[in-house]
């Protein structure tokens, strides 16, 4: 400063408001950073679970307080919406709300961010506004200064975000973390719907098995009555045997599904010899023991989402290579063949039949205890033992053939 031309001296001065706002910009990049890093640790934990907590998370953040977003399936039809309503997360579906909308209202909506990117929209008076206007009214928004962004897209369905903002214009930081939340958001809620979609395939899948599986061991009821009911039994007894010993879901499947078509392979034995009364000879024996084979060569040209085929051609195989065809001994021989193997024993002996009478439970117990490790899984022997000793009985005991 002077003064009358007299430089009386000299002082420097700094402005700092533009260090102070260059600070404020990088501490609130940091924090970008770390809702960022929040979102995508949420998402990742919890899935599709995770987005309205994550949309919350942002909405604070940016200090939005209610909005909206919407998923819609592959026919524009709402399937989920969550609500911000002052700061407060809701989820649900308000199909009543949405029912009233003209129908290509959100089919043109949603396409509208997804050609332009995130739009402002609000109730302008412009005709195409109007759908605009209804669309906020059915989320709990209204008027203008409302930011709308695509969440996602595909063939299965999409999703929009809505954020009722201030008058100020967001912010291109706040709006690259908008992005990164709809595109996060956008990815995990498409797995969902992929994972629903597998799910209800596989579910249809399984449904159609079973119904060929059912189909299968009713065939052969129609020609042998003693081994459908025979195979109900060895079914539900394996069944018994693979819960009782904590195994999980598919096993027991697998078990109960080969036990209902085990002997399905006699199809193909003539009946002459399937209900011979009285001893077999060598040769018919030999011609019986064909039908794992044969009952392998029939469930092999299925498609099934269980192996039967395999366990089926293992059912009398014996830990000790006594049994047949012959092929395996010990481990070799799957678990489920060795569960199959001791339920079809205990059914068999104490199963009656016209040319001779059954052995008592108790008599057939002892029998596979003898042979416990040697032909038998010791495991499979015990947990046979626990299920009949608590009172498993045969539900089929009757050989009435297949209902
Ligand atoms: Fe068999």
């Amino acid at each position: 400063p002077a003064l009358d031309d007299h430089v009386l001296g000299v002082a420097i001065y700094r402005d700092a408001s533009r260090k102070k706002e260059e600070e404020t910009e990088l501490i609130m990049s940091l924090e970008r950073e770390g809702i960022i890093s929040s979102i995508s640790a949420r998402l990742l934990e919890k899935g599709a679970r995770g987005v309205p907590g994550a949309m919350g998370e942002m909405a604070a953040f940016l200090g939005v307080n209610r909005g909206a977003l919407v998923e819609m399936d592959c026919d524009d039809v709402p399937t989920g919406e969550i609500i911000l309503t002052d700061g407060e997360i809701s989820e649900g579906t308000s199909p009543l709300e949405f029912a009233s909308l003209p129908a290509s209202a959100l089919c043109g909506f949603a396409g509208r961010p997804w050609e332009k990117g995130p739009v402002e929209i609000g109730s302008s008076g412009r005709p195409e506004e109007r759908h605009e206007a209804l669309i906020l009214e059915a989320v709990g928004l209204q008027g203008d200064h409302v930011h709308a962004q695509p969440v996602y897209s595909g063939t299965e369905g999409n999703a929009f975000l809505l954020l009722q903002k201030g008058r100020e214009p967001i912010s291109y930081a706040d709006s690259a973390l908008i992005t990164k939340f709809c595109a996060l958001s956008g990815s995990v809620l498409l797995r969902d719907i992929r994972m629903q979609m597998i799910k209800e395939t596989n579910r249809l899948l399984e449904g159609a098995s079973r119904d060929i599986v059912e189909i299968l061991a009713r065939a052969l009821s129609m020609k042998d009555p003693f081994t459908a009911g025979h195979q109900i039994n060895v079914a539900n007894l394996a069944k018994a045997m693979a819960e009782k010993g904590g195994y999980d879901e598919s096993f027991t499947e697998r078990v109960y599904y080969s036990g209902l078509v085990h002997d399905l392979g006699k199809i193909a034995i003539p009946s002459s010899i399937l209900s011979k009364p009285g001893r077999l000879t060598e040769v018919e024996f030999e011609i019986i023991k064909g039908h794992v084979r044969l009952g392998w060569e029939i469930l092999s040209s299925v498609e099934l989402p269980w192996p039967l085929a395999e366990i089926i051609l293992q059912h009398h195989e014996r830990l000790d290579g006594s049994g047949y065809p012959g092929l395996l001994e010990g481990s070799s021989i799957i678990k489920e063949a060795r569960f199959l193997a001791v339920a079809d024993v205990v059914e068999a002996m104490i199963s009656h039949r016209p040319y001779r009478a059954g052995l008592s439970i108790k008599e057939a117990l002892s029998e596979i205890k003898r042979f416990r490790g040697i032909r038998f899984d010791p495991e499979a022997v015990d947990l046979c033992i626990a299920v009949i000793e608590e009172g498993f009985v045969m539900s089929d005991p009757s050989y009435l053939p297949y209902p």
